[in-house]
């Protein structure tokens, strides 16, 4: 039977979330909380992982060993990568790499050793169901959900949502120059953060399908961390839950 595993790296992108939770268990495994229920009609475990790829992976790990979850998504916030993007913009995975991983000239830049591969694939049902869910959110419930000054603050006008390829790495990315080099070596990078693709690796390993889905807080450029506190603090919770309720519903 279907278990949706849901990943949060940090409270400000789910706030309010879990009041919707019904029938709530809380287990707690390795200093984290695990919140079993039903959210929306799906049968559900939602969890706060905490920031970066070593937080990310092991609570996939116990999401799947322990709780049984049959596919996993994470929403969350992740800095633009691409000049098409603006602060607003959905980003969601089609494949995942993990920007700080270099065991050259053992293996090839990037490449996860043992798996024979750099990039990782997301599940396309996933992928599409949040698309979907995304659009529903952008066009019909935008303005109910986030507020006029929000908006205009954000400048939340024609918001986007792309597929591409999305880098994550434990390091919080606040310069255009490190940017630069990440886009020329990854020219099809759209988005970064610090989660998805540790997330990716552990779910190819346990052979669980899972999506991605990012809203752009920041530019990663030295701006970032003051666009990306207002951000968390003002919007991102809100993209969450409206998105979320859909692709449940749906
Ligand atoms: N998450 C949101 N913005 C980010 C950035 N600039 N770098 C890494 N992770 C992020």
């Amino acid at each position: 039977p279907k278990r949706l595993g849901l990943v949060f790296a940090m409270a400000e992108e789910q706030q309010g979330l879990t009041e919707h939770l019904q029938d709530v268990q809380i287990h707690r495994i390795g200093k984290r909380e695990y919140r079993s229920g039903t959210l929306w009609g799906v049968p559900c475990v939602c969890v706060l992982s905490g920031i970066g790829k070593v937080a990310a992976a092991s609570t996939v790990t116990s999401l799947i060993q322990h709780f049984g979850v049959t596919e996993i998504v994470l929403s969350g916030v992740a800095g633009g990568a691409d000049s098409s993007l603006r602060v607003g913009d959905i980003v969601i995975a089609d494949a995942l790499i993990q920007h700080d991983m270099n065991a050259f000239p053992i293996f090839p830049k990037f490449e996860i050793p043992r798996s024979g591969k750099s990039r990782f694939a997301s599940s396309n049902q996933l992928s599409q169901q949040l698309n979907l869910a995304a659009q529903h959110f952008l066009q019909k419930e935008m303005d109910q959900h986030i507020s006029a000054a929000s908006r205009t603050q954000f400048k939340l006008y024609q918001v986007q949502i792309v597929n591409g390829l999305i880098a994550s790495g434990d390091q919080f990315i606040q310069d255009l120059k490190v940017l630069a080099n990440l886009k020329q070596e990854l020219p099809d990078l759209m988005a970064v953060e610090m989660e998805g693709a540790a997330i990716a690796q552990v779910c190819d390993d346990f052979e669980i399908p899972f999506a991605i889905m990012r809203t752009i807080s920041d530019e990663a450029n030295e701006h970032a961390h003051l666009d990306f506190k207002q951000f968390i603090h003002q919007v991102a919770a809100q993209y969450s839950l409206g998105i979320l309720r859909k692709f449940c519903a749906n």
